[in-house]
Formats: structure tokens, C-alpha cells, sequence
């Protein structure tokens, strides 16, 4: 069809660029992740209104418990008080959401509230709003192979492709098709590593409290014109 746009099956976003945005307006950076996740709640009603089904965020990595004590309790509680407040309106959204991460180290009450917020929105099926949260990529890939090696200690045949992805966090959702990062920053930063494999990228200088409905449009824009191979010719 020629008017049809081809629009991601997964879009994942890298939230970076907090506590610039703050910095430039002389505030605290953890008014740059306030305003970080009030512009998460926006996010989520646009992209499910493009009919993206699988929509994650990375907003905490296995790496950012290296930050202040004051920081990290700050996001901690920007976490709480989203999934509180915002989940009645995710779920009415018909966003199923899902948490996806090490669970060490985590609040109990957090992780309570996780549980709580997944099973509250599990029968939704209109897009999966995936918060990545004490996610790493190595961890996660780590996780996989320690839970293969443990489900079997005595295997001696080559652990395959498939096998290996079935123990990954989430094996139920698609690779990543393109992944967004915000503020300038060109890396992965141990996002999706496995998942990476063949995804798009698109990189914006904006910061993610300033992404907004256009931006969006932007980077689907530019996703719609890329060729994917996969390592095969032109279709
Ligand atoms: C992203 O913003 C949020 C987290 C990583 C938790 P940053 O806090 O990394 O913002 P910058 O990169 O310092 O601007
Ligand atoms: C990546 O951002 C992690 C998240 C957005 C959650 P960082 O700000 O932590 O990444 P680096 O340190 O710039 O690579
Ligand atoms: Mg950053």
C-alpha cells in the first residue's frame, strides 16, 4: 500500500539527559528527573496512539547506583510516586506494565509496588510498557546463562541461540526495531545488548524532559525511511 508508514513493532528509548536539562535552568538535577518522568506519562498515550505495541524505557541502568546516595534515593522516589499515581491511567491507556531488571538491591516497597502494578495490568493488551529499572545488559545476558547452567549442571551439548534468548528478562518481546537516545550521547550505555543486535538507532540532542510529540514524529519519521537487511541484500 503506498501510504502505509512502517512503524516500530518495539520502540525502545534511552531517557537520557536530566540533569543537563536541569543544570541549564540552574535547578537541582533531580528537578531534571522530575520533569523526566512527567514527560514519560505524555510519552506513553503518544506512542500507543501510533500503535506501537512494545514501548521500554530505560531509566535506571545497574550502573547509576554509582551516583549520589541523595540522587539515587530521588529517583527511587519519583519510581514510587509514577507507579502510584500514574498506573489507573496506564491501565486505562490498555498498557499492560511490565518492570524489567535485577531485582537485588531494589527497596522491598518498590519492588512490592512492581508486582502490585503487573498483575493490576496484566490483562491489557493494546501495548506493553516495558520500565527498565536496575536493568544491565551484561547482567541481564549473565542472568540467562547462570539460569541455563543451573536448570542443567550436567548438560554437555552447545547451549544454542535459541535456548540462550528464552532466559533473557523478557523472552516474550520482540527485539527492539528502533532505539532512541536522548541528549547527544552516542552509546548503549548497556542497554538491550543482546536485543541490539539488528535494532535502528536514532540519536536527538534534545533532552528528555524537552522530547516531545514532534520529536517523536521525528525519529518514527526517519525510522520509516530506513532500509533493514539483516545482513542479506536489498529485498
Ligand atoms: C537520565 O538522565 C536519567 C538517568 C540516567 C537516571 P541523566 O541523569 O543521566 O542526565 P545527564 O546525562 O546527567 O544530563
Ligand atoms: C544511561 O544513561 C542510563 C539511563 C538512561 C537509565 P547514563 O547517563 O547513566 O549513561 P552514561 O553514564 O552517560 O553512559
Ligand atoms: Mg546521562
Amino acid at each position: 500500500m503506498a501510504d502505509e508508514k512502517k512503524i516500530p513493532t518495539h520502540l525502545a528509548i534511552i531517557l537520557d539527559g536530566n540533569g543537563r536539562w536541569a543544570k541549564k535552568r540552574n535547578l537541582p538535577r533531580l528537578m531534571g528527573h522530575r520533569a523526566g518522568i512527567k514527560n514519560l506519562e505524555n510519552m506513553v498515550r503518544l506512542v500507543k496512539r501510533e500503535g506501537i505495541r512494545y514501548f521500554s524505557v530505560y531509566a535506571f541502568s545497574t550502573e547509576n547506583w554509582n551516583r549520589p546516595k541523595l540522587e539515587v534515593a530521588g529517583l527511587m522516589s519519583f519510581f514510587r510516586f509514577y507507579i502510584r499515581r500514574k498506573i489507573k491511567e496506564i491501565k486505562s491507556e490498555g498498557a499492560r506494565m511490565r518492570f524489567c531488571g535485577r531485582k537485588d538491591r531494589l527497596p522491598d516497597d518498590i519492588l512490592e509496588l512492581m508486582n502490585w502494578a503487573e498483575d493490576y495490568t496484566k490483562d491489557e493488551k493494546i501495548m506493553d510498557f516495558i520500565l527498565c529499572v536496575n536493568y544491565g545488559g551484561r547482567a541481564e545476558i549473565l542472568d540467562a546463562v547462570n539460569k541455563l547452567i543451573a536448570e542443567n549442571p550436567d548438560r554437555k551439548t552447545p547451549v544454542t541461540e535459541e535456548e540462550l534468548r528464552s532466559c533473557l528478562y523478557l523472552p516474550d518481546v520482540p527485539d527492539p526495531d528502533l532505539i532512541i537516545r536522548t541528549s547527544g550521547e552516542l552509546r548503549l550505555s548497556n542497554f538491550w545488548l543482546w536485543e541490539s543486535a539488528y535494532s535502528e538507532y536514532y540519536f536527538t540532542d534534545v533532552h528528555w524532559p524537552d522530547f516531545d510529540e514532534a520529536e517523536l514524529m521525528r525519529a518514527l519519521e526517519n525510522y520509516a525511511g530506513r532500509e533493514r537487511r539483516y545482513g542479506g541484500l536489498k529485498s
